[in-house]
């Protein structure tokens, strides 16, 4: 593929890892060690470890793992936070094979999921859930979201998205961060344009839903250079 030149650094464990110039500044994974690292944008530098878990003043917002599950599943199987969406409420156990699967690194390494939950820092309540998921070899994520409907309209949402984008370019050093949602859910269009993403288009009837049918899809992004 193109642009293919590889430059090497040293992961964390002393491991040299040799990465394609495109890499740079961006997230890798070290064969030896398994962990995640942010290399470094000068050739020769060491890679760096980053954190994964963010405060807000609202919020604190860490990776969900397997021990959070009934919590999480309070949010992603009540029908009513599903009302726009294209997936269906989760059973517990495809909830529990889920969190499994996308366990930090390893599990983000395979999956390229970044699933985190959301509590509010007053009680710990968990309130929602967000996920970042990188593709193209972690140049663009894509970010999804959920606020249980319980909690909703107190800028929980507003508060995370602005979180994990700031995440996403500064933490992770993506290019591009997408996000996309039935063209029919005002809420979320109108969360996505206060927080700062440009809207693309819609795609339209791209998925077919349970219960809607067909449905369009409306296409937001951010680009890091638009970021600052
Ligand atoms: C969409 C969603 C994330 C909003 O979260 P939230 O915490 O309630 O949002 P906030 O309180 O931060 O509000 C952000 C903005 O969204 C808009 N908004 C929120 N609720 C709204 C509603 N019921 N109707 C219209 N706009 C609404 C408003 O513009 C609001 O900004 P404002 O308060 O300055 O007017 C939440 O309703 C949700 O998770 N819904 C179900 C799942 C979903 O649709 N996910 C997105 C698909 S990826």
């Amino acid at each position: 593929m193109g642009n293919a030149e590889p430059f090497a650094c040293s992961c964390v464990c002393g491991k040299t890892l040799k990465l394609e110039k495109h890499q740079a500044g961006r997230l890798a994974f070290c064969g030896r060690c398994d962990q995640a690292v942010i290399a470094p944008t000068e050739n020769g530098g060491d890679a760096f470890q980053f954190t994964t878990d963010q405060e807000t003043p609202e919020l604190v917002i860490s990776l969900g793992g397997q021990k959070d599950w009934k919590r999480i599943h309070a949010v992603t199987s009540d029908e009513e936070n599903y009302k726009y969406e294209i997936s269906e409420p989760d059973s517990a156990k495809d909830l529990k094979d889920y969190l499994a699967s996308v366990r930090f690194p390893h599990g983000v390494h395979v999956t390229g999921i970044f699933q985190f939950k959301i509590e509010r820092k007053s009680d710990g309540e968990l309130v929602g859930i967000i996920s970042l998921t990188l593709d193209h070899e972690y140049a663009t994520g894509t970010l999804g979201f959920m606020i249980h409907h319980l909690f909703a309209g107190q800028g929980f949402g507003t508060e995370a998205v602005t979180e994990l984008v700031q995440f996403g370019f500064k933490g992770l050093g993506l290019h591009r961060i997408a996000s996309m949602c039935d063209a029919t859910n005002e809420p979320c269009m109108a969360l996505l344009r206060k927080t700062g993403f440009t809207h693309e288009g819609c795609m339209r009837e791209s998925v077919r839903t349970k219960k809607r049918g067909w449905v369009d899809v409306a296409m937001f992004s951010w680009l890091a250079r638009d970021y600052g």
